[in-house]
């Protein structure tokens, strides 16, 4: 059986992918282009409109290939899928499968099945109260051989209802893994050969405080997790700013393999708009965890995610949050226009702000945001790091082959080696010139 999967989303989706792959792998199936394939599986995100129509439309393109034989027939998971369901039945005859991310672990089973002609319908939509371990393969991990970069599941779903935010509706609460759980799949994954870990969850800062906990806390697991043997760069996302412990900010300042960067969704600077949000914290308390971690790890690259144009929200509001923006100097961000999301808290919310207006906002915003960056950037040029190789980059220079790669803050930078096979490896390199959105590098020692 050939498939083929398309992915939107966040970082969870992607990795909800990859593990549904493998577990299709296992099963003997075969991953294929889109024209080879006779399974569809399309992993959904609904966390705004844009996201959501994008399923639609790419559902009707798939629909060219699904016409050709019976068949074939097309799965819909993730977030879009929780919120829909079995909607998806009337609306597309070719989609057999519906999954929510608590449904996924039955999804590879359930596949068969459909494959095998022994159900019409399979919907997988129910929430349960426990992180729902996933199988794994022979050697406890999920991932390709030769992968060097991994991410691993700490919990599940959220318990935060942000005004705006269709996630915990579509994600369901909050559901921690046994820390022994991810403990023993990391190890498996740096007996492999993996390198890099990210650990993963919506709000990783409380970790083990919803009933899957068994009192060890995000940081504890966090410095469990760094001392495995092998583990050269530990990341983890996302974080919510109120939920952050001292122990995970003193542990950027302690643990050597912990990387230099922190994704920290700030979503406004105005403290009215965050208390219409739900955020739960205010700009001075944001202000200090950023004071106490550039403290503890000068170096540290903060990046964040900001809306523009919450109900309510005023130019006062706005330029608050520019002026925030400017104050932390974040290296990037994700901007986006406030999206109404069904069932959540903000629809009701009024004045809702005029769609030209929160367009020019969102544009200055991300003017603002490239020249901070344009400068953050500039500043690191002719400073040592290391890259861990991704692979060849597109863009081939005479002999030399040119390589794609990561600093340990999560930056891209090109360089140039006349040696082959690097994916994978720990260069040595000084950055000679900083790019619009990546650096460029040049090795700095022999053998490379
Ligand atoms: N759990 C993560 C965020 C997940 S959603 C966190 O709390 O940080 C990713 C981002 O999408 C959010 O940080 C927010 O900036 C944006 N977002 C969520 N709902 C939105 C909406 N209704 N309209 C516009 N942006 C939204
Ligand atoms: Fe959404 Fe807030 Fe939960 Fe993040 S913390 S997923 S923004 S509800
Ligand atoms: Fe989107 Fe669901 Fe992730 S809404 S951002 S795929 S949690």
């Amino acid at each position: 059986m050939k498939f083929h999967i398309v992915t939107f989303g966040c970082q969870m989706n992607v990795h909800d992918s990859q593990w549904l792959a493998r577990a299709l792998e296992a099963r003997g199936w075969e991953q294929a282009e889109e024209d080879e394939a006779s399974v569809f599986v399309i992993n959904t995100c609904s966390v705004r409109d844009k996201p959501e129509q994008k399923v639609y439309s790419e559902l009707g393109r798939l629909a060219r290939h699904l016409k050709r034989d019976p068949q074939m027939f097309a799965a819909v998971g993730g977030c879009v899928a929780q919120q829909i369901g079995k909607g998806f039945f009337n609306r597309f005859p070719f989609v057999r499968l519906v999954f929510g991310t608590d449904g996924i672990a039955n999804a590879p089973n359930a596949l068969e099945r459909l494959a095998e002609g022994a159900e019409e319908r399979v919907a997988l939509l129910d929430f349960v109260d426990l992180y729902p371990e996933r199988e794994l393969a022979a050697d406890g991990t999920v991932t390709m051989p030769g992968t060097r970069q991994a991410f691993v599941n700490i919990m599940q779903g959220c318990d935060n209802f942000c005004a705006y935010c269709i996630v915990p509706y579509t994600r369901g609460r909050q559901k921690s893994r046994k820390p022994d759980a991810v403990i023993e799949e990391c190890r498996a994954l740096a007996n492999k050969g993996v390198r890099e870990l990210t650990l993963l969850g919506q709000n990783v800062n409380s970790f083990g405080m919803d009933s899957g906990g068994t009192g060890v806390s995000f940081a504890e697991l966090l410095r469990e997790v760094a001392a495995i043997d092998g583990i050269e760069r530990l990341r983890f996302t996302t974080s919510h700013p109120k939920d952050i412990a001292d122990e995970v900010i003193a542990a950027f300042g302690e643990l050597d393999n912990l990387c230099p960067s922190l994704h920290l969704p700030m979503q406004a600077g105005s403290d009215a708009v965050l208390k219409k949000m739900r955020r739960k914290y205010d700009m001075k308390r944001y202000l200090g965890i950023v004071d106490a971690l550039r403290e503890v790890r000068p170096d540290i690259s903060l990046t964040t995610d900001l809306i523009v144009g919450f109900p309510g929200e005023t130019d006062e509001d706005f330029e608050q949050t520019l002026a925030m923006v400017k104050r932390v100097g974040f290296e990037s961000s994700f901007s986006f226009k406030y999206s109404d999301r069904p069932g959540t808290a903000s629809v009701n919310m009024e004045p809702k702000v005029d769609p030209e207006i929160a367009q020019s906002r969102l544009q200055r915003l991300q003017e603002l945001q490239n020249t901070i960056t344009k400068e953050s950037l500039k500043k690191l040029e002719g400073r040592e790091t290391t890259v861990l190789v991704e692979g060849k980059s597109r863009r081939q220079e005479d002999s030399a082959v040119s390589w794609r790669g990561r600093d340990p803050a999560g930056r891209v930078v090109n360089f140039t080696s006349r040696r082959d096979g690097l994916t994978g490896m720990i260069v040595p390199v000084r950055i000679a010139q900083a790019k619009k959105h990546s650096l460029v590098g040049e090795r700095t020692g022999e053998p490379w």
